[in-house]
């Protein structure tokens, strides 16, 4: 049960496996290296199926391009501000890999990671990976599960880790949506309502000032569906520092409770995406880097706001930011987050 075809060999000569996984309704496909989310399926008005994530046809784009195009991104997601964090007395130094912060688990992430296949059906993949006490500079020894499933029209990510000492630990997956199709250009058409209040600002090298502001009355407030692209552009000083959106958003209820975090929509190809998560936060990053015209899957060009990322996350930065939700992993006490993807489309 289960297909699994080569995808070639890393430059230190670890095999990378694609995994398919397909349940009739939806499908999708799963490299070993960063249990990255490579495609996923799923069907659009018409009754065809239509690739909604970005991503690459080789390894070599997969290990030369930056942006982390549907890798689960640690040990700690998004960025840690200078590279640096005390805990329990001691102060750690991390590797500084965006301008001055460390961003994505550093210059190794478990993105560039090759995991291993614990167990493959046609509608589960189970991935783990061991990440060393010291790996990027992080303190304690942690061993990492990450499931995806298929079931019915939705795709679970289901993140587990245990460690042997404190560290900051945040997984989530990098996955940039197209709704309209990942080679169908740009998505600032495209409709998103976030389940949000409130959001975490930033200083101009995207690190939070540690302040959590209403979204009322400002550009960032997706609190009703909105076209992407309706407001990215307004002289709104969050907006001009990351050229678009690129912030936390505090999603409403309870951390450890899935919950509705977005719903984002294309009426061009009449999908809608549902997004449920237990983490407190969601990044909402309109591929503001994305190069003008990076070979994407099958020749096509990619560029920026050619989709949009919804990474569930623990807010950037919390290991140097008390009022945030604790995102330390303890040992005894495992991690354990899951977000849930749940495609339609409009009547
Ligand atoms: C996002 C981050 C962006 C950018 C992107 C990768 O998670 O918020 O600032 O670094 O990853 O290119």
């Amino acid at each position: 049960m289960g297909n699994t075809i080569p995808f070639g060999t890393t430059p230190q000569g670890r095999q990378v496996e694609l995994l398919t996984l397909d349940n009739g309704q939806i499908s999708c496909r799963i490299l070993t290296l960063g249990a990255t989310l490579q495609a996923l399926e799923v069907p659009d008005g018409q009754g065809r199926k239509v690739d909604v994530v970005l991503g690459y046809d080789t390894l070599t784009e997969y290990l030369e391009n930056d942006g982390y195009l549907g890798a689960v991104v640690g040990r700690y997601a998004n960025r840690i501000a200078a590279g640096r964090f005390s805990l329990n007395g001691r102060d750690y130094t991390l590797a500084v890999n965006n301008g001055p912060n460390h961003l994505h688990g550093g210059l190794v992430g478990y993105s560039h990671r090759v995991w291993q296949v614990a167990e493959l059906t046609d509608t589960q993949a189970v991935l783990t990976l061991d990440s060393p006490d010291g790996e990027e500079g992080y303190p304690g020894h942690v061993q990492v599960q990450v499931t995806y499933a298929l079931s019915g029209t939705s795709l679970t990510i289901h993140y587990q880790a245990v460690t042997d000492a404190d560290t900051p630990c945040n997984l989530t997956n990098h996955a940039y949506f197209n709704l309209s199709g990942h080679d169908s250009g740009n998505t600032m058409d495209q409709e998103l309502q976030l389940r949000a209040e409130s959001y975490t600002p930033t200083d101009e090298t995207s690190i939070p000032l540690g302040t959590v502001e209403p979204v009322e009355g400002t550009p960032m407030d997706f609190r009703a569906l909105t076209p992407l692209g309706e407001r990215i552009d307004a002289p709104f000083l969050q907006l001009q520092l990351g050229n678009g959106y690129d912030h936390n958003y505090v999603v409403q209820g309870d951390t450890g409770t899935l919950r509705p975090c977005a719903t984002a929509l294309s009426r061009r190809s009449g999908i809608v995406m549902e997004v449920e998560t237990t983490s407190p936060g969601v990044q909402l990053y309109t591929a503001n880097f994305v190069p003008q015209g990076r070979k994407g899957k099958g020749g096509c060009a990619y560029g920026p706001r050619h989709a949009f990322c919804l990474e569930t996350q623990f807010f950037p930065d919390s290991p140097n930011q008390p009022a945030f939700p604790d995102a330390l992993l303890r040992p005894g006490k495992p991690f354990d987050h899951t977000t849930r993807f749940t495609f339609s489309t409009l009547q």
